[in-house]
Parts: structure tokens; C-alpha cells; sequence
């Protein structure tokens, strides 16, 4: 059994469909959350809801929204806040990664407007709009938590993949302005995860070997990531445990950006 430390409290997931997503939205309703799925893929995000609400019997509310367009995320917000009466929880995470080996040089001006419009417009574009009511709500000590999905990425410069490193940067930098903007009513931190098996990849781990570094990708822990590594540092940053926490950035990456060396460079007899 699972302490329901979530009871009575709302989340608000953006990209709940699948993914980091609906690993968080399971969690969350597991700890008694109500939820607020957001997606652009209507079957995915119907599926998923359903699922969820049949399994852990809270409310789901899947909601239908592209999150780089301002006019329905703020049709998704005003929805949200007649369904529930309050989002305590925001993970806004919906994310792409379209025109990977486009460096700086090759990149095309559409897929980098693309890129930045749902990923680093989308988050600012969810937070504002969903922000503007949570920093009202009556729970202490905080209104409530905001996490926004970066990438080690963000941390690492990618020349490979030259517009999403640059909005995932971008989110990083966005987590520590919106702590400062909502402190100390709310905290807001940012994840970076790693190489992890998600819709992002078509859920197979050939696709995500074969996109980075042609079947090499490695990591000082020597394995891949899932969703439960990020699902995870998600409860830790709802729960209390983290209450002294905002502005971070937290790495979920098996070591790669901290270490920086490739998992075989550490296999060393002791
Ligand atoms: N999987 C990884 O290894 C990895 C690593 C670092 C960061 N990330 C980030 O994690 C986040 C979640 O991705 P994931 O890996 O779970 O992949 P995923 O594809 O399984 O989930 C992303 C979800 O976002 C939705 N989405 C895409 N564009 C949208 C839009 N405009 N509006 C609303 N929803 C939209 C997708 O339909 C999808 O359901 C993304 O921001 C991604 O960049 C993933």
C-alpha cells in the first residue's frame, strides 16, 4: 500500500498520454490525485484516461489541447478549473524532438519553430495560464508545485540536435525564473532526463540506440533509463521530502552529464 499523499489535490500533465506522462498521471492516482490529462493524440489520451480512472477510481479529465497554441491552452485552463477545484500539481512536460542530426548548419527554419513553439513556448505558454489560479489555492506551506521536462540535453550542449538542446536549455532557465516569479507561494524545478524508452523513441530501445550515437548510447550506470527513473523524482518533488527545494534542475540521467564518461571507461577492477 502507498501513502495517498495526494488526496484531495489536483495535477494538471501535459503530453499525459504516454511516456513520462502517463507514468506520472498512475503514480499520482495511486497517491489519490485527481487528474487533468493533456494531449494532442486524442486516442492515446482517451485510452489512457480511461485506464486510469478504472484502475485507481479518481476523476481523469483528458483533455484535447496543442499546448504551443495560446488560444487552447487557455480554453484547456478554463476547462481544468471547472472540472477540478484545483490543480496543486503541474508537470508540464509535453515535449517533441523532430529533426534530430539537424545541427546548427542544416537545421530548416521550420522544424526549429516547431521545436521551440511546443517546447519551450508550450511550457511557458501551460505555467502561465494554469499558474495564474494555483498561486491562490489555500494549501500550505506551498499553493502548490510546478515541474517543467527539460533534457540532459539542456545541459549538455547538442550540436546534433541543435533546436531541441536549445529549448530544452531553455526550460532550465525558464524553471529558475518562474521559481523566483512564484516564490514563496510556489516552487518550481525542472527534470533533465537522459536516453529513456518512451513514445519519443516508438517505445523501442533499437529506435533509441539507433538515433544516438549509431547504437552506442551508454551511460556510467550501464543501462538505459525507463519512466519509473522519472516517475520517481516526480513523487520526491511532491512529496514534503523536497519542500525546501526550487529553482533545481534535476539530472535523471544514470550519470552521463555529471560523470561524463562512457559506461565501459569505468569498468575497472577494484
Ligand atoms: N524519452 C527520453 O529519453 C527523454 C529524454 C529527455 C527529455 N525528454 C522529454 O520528456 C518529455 C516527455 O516525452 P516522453 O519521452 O515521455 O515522450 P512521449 O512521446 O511518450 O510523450 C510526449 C507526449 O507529448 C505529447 N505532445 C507532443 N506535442 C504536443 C503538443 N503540441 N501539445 C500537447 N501534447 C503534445 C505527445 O503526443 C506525447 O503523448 C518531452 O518533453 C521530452 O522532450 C524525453
Amino acid at each position: 500500500m502507498v501513502e495517498k499523499f495526494l488526496e484531495g489535490k489536483g495535477a494538471l500533465i501535459t503530453g499525459g498520454a504516454s511516456g513520462f506522462g502517463r507514468g506520472v498521471a498512475e503514480a499520482f492516482a495511486e497517491r489519490g490525485a485527481d487528474l487533468v490529462l493533456v494531449d494532442i493524440k486524442t486516442d492515446l489520451l482517451e485510452e489512457t484516461s480511461s485506464n486510469i480512472e478504472k484502475k485507481y477510481g479518481c476523476k481523469v479529465v483528458p483533455i484535447e489541447c496543442d499546448v504551443s497554441k495560446s488560444d487552447q491552452v487557455k480554453a484547456m485552463a478554463k476547462r481544468t478549473f471547472n472540472e477540478l477545484d484545483n490543480i496543486y500539481f503541474l508537470f508540464d512536460n509535453a515535449g517533441i524532438a523532430p529533426g534530430y542530426r539537424k545541427d546548427f548548419m542544416k537545421l530548416e527554419e521550420d522544424l526549429y519553430d516547431l521545436t521551440m513553439n511546443v517546447n519551450l513556448k508550450g511550457q511557458w505558454l501551460v505555467a502561465k495560464e494554469i499558474c495564474k489560479k494555483m498561486r491562490r489555492q489555500q494549501f500550505e506551506p506551498y499553493a502548490g508545485k510546478v515541474v517543467l521536462t527539460a533534457s540532459m540535453f539542456g545541459v549538455i550542449a547538442n550540436e546534433k540536435s541543435f533546436a531541441y538542446s536549445l529549448s530544452k536549455a531553455g526550460a532550465i532557465t525558464m524553471a529558475k525564473m518562474l521559481a523566483k516569479t512564484l516564490a514563496p507561494k510556489i516552487t518550481v524545478n525542472s527534470i533533465s532526463p537522459g536516453y529513456h524508452v518512451t513514445g519519443i523513441y516508438h517505445n523501442s530501445l533499437d529506435t533509441l540506440m539507433s538515433v544516438h550515437n549509431d547504437g552506442k548510447a551508454q551511460t556510467p550506470l550501464n543501462r538505459i533509463g525507463d519512466v519509473d527513473d522519472v516517475v520517481k523524482v516526480i513523487l520526491f518533488i511532491a512529496s514534503d521530502a523536497s519542500n525546501f527545494i526550487t529553482g533545481h534542475n534535476f539530472v535523471i540521467d544514470g550519470g552521463i552529464s555529471e560523470v561524463g564518461v562512457p559506461a565501459n571507461a569505468l569498468k575497472v577492477d577494484l
